[in-house]
């Protein structure tokens, strides 16, 4: 007796369960191998007449046919869905976000710089190189202010070892000079850069930081040309809300000298933490141009005047973005930089 729908379905059954490749050669063997359950109906042959030989193995024969039908599709539909499977693997979905790209970022330093000057040629000044390493005397005794001057102990500077004594700019004012020497006025120019002094770094110093130099020179300029300019600027940069407050300061290269203060930002001029409660935050130094500076370059001081002030780059950038300490900028930390 062969147990044909038994065994058929006993196949069918134990297929189920296969999920891999090796699985279905364990039931492969288990029905066609050569202790499989096929050879093992062979067995029972031995025992039989030749005509029930002949009735028996025919039936064992189909049974085999039939098992190796059944293992066949399987195997087939196995393979189909190993094809399948790698082709979705290679498949690309190109209506899928990009994964993101790590971009390097403008430094907060250079995209203020740029932002700065942008306004001051939006109204028509000229964006000027200076230079960084410069002779004592563009960076002092044009700007008025001689050896024997008190103001040159303000600025600690970095000397250079060399015969005609070489420094690192101590602020941008050089640029003035140098601009002045070599061009006729009327002047208006904005240069930004890097600037050195010999300061501990703190959380309000860097030894070396940055400014904004503006220069303008023409006929009949007054301090109400430097205070529009001066508003231009606070009011674009920092918001059109801002006031601006000039106190009278010093600098030897110009007369008179003003400290600049914006209405804070942060309390809206009623006093916080920030103004140290007087409503006010100091952001440049400017003046009219000192008609020594004038006479220096060999502007006739009777004709020309001018106005000029020096924006700390760090300084504004600290204000706008709220930003607490100074270090911050030169630390490369890419938390700060990403942003
Ligand atoms: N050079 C001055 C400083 O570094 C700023 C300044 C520039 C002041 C131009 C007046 C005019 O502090």
């Amino acid at each position: 007796m062969i147990e044909k729908n038994l065994i058929i379905e006993n196949i069918n059954k134990d297929l189920q369960t296969v999920k891999n490749m090796p699985d279905f050669q364990i039931v492969k063997a288990k029905y066609l191998g050569k202790k499989g359950e096929i050879k093992e109906l062979m067995k029972n042959m031995t025992n039989l007449s030749i005509e029930e030989k002949k009735v028996f193995g025919q039936k064992v024969n189909e049974l085999k046919n039939e098992v190796e039908e059944i293992l066949n599709t399987k195997l087939n539909e196995m393979l189909e869905e190993e094809k399948k499977n790698a082709e979705l693997k290679q498949w690309i979905d190109i209506t899928l976000p990009s994964t993101k790209k790590i971009v390097g970022k403008e430094h907060l330093i250079s995209s203020t710089m740029k932002e700065i000057c942008e306004i001051f040629v939006n109204l028509g000044f000229t964006a000027v190189e200076g230079n960084e390493i410069e002779n004592s005397w563009f960076n002092f005794d044009a700007l008025n202010t001689p050896k024997w001057h008190p103001a040159r102990d303000m600025q600690d500077t970095f000397y250079i070892e060399s015969e005609d004594e070489k420094l690192l700019r101590t602020h941008t004012s050089n640029v003035q000079i140098r601009t002045m020497m070599g061009n006729e006025p009327p002047i208006a120019v904005v240069s930004a850069g890097r600037v050195y002094r010999k300061d501990e770094m703190d959380a309000t110093h860097l030894p070396v930081f940055h400014q904004v130099e503006v220069l303008f020179v023409d006929k009949n300029v007054s301090v109400a040309h430097l205070k529009m300019s001066l508003e231009a600027f606070a009011k674009q940069y920092f918001g059109d809300e801002v006031e601006i407050l000039l106190r009278p300061s010093f600098f030897p290269f110009v007369e008179p000298g003003f400290e600049v203060d914006i209405s804070c930002i942060f309390c809206g001029g009623k006093g916080c933490n920030v103004c140290k409660n007087t409503g006010w935050i100091e952001i440049l130094g400017a003046g009219l141009v000192h008609p020594n500076v004038l006479e220096n370059v060999n502007y006739n001081s009777e004709k020309w005047q001018g106005f000029a002030f020096g924006i700390g780059v760090e300084r504004v950038a600290m204000l706008k973005h709220n930003l607490k300490d100074m270090r911050e900028f030169v630390k490369n930390d890419v938390r700060f930089i990403e942003k």
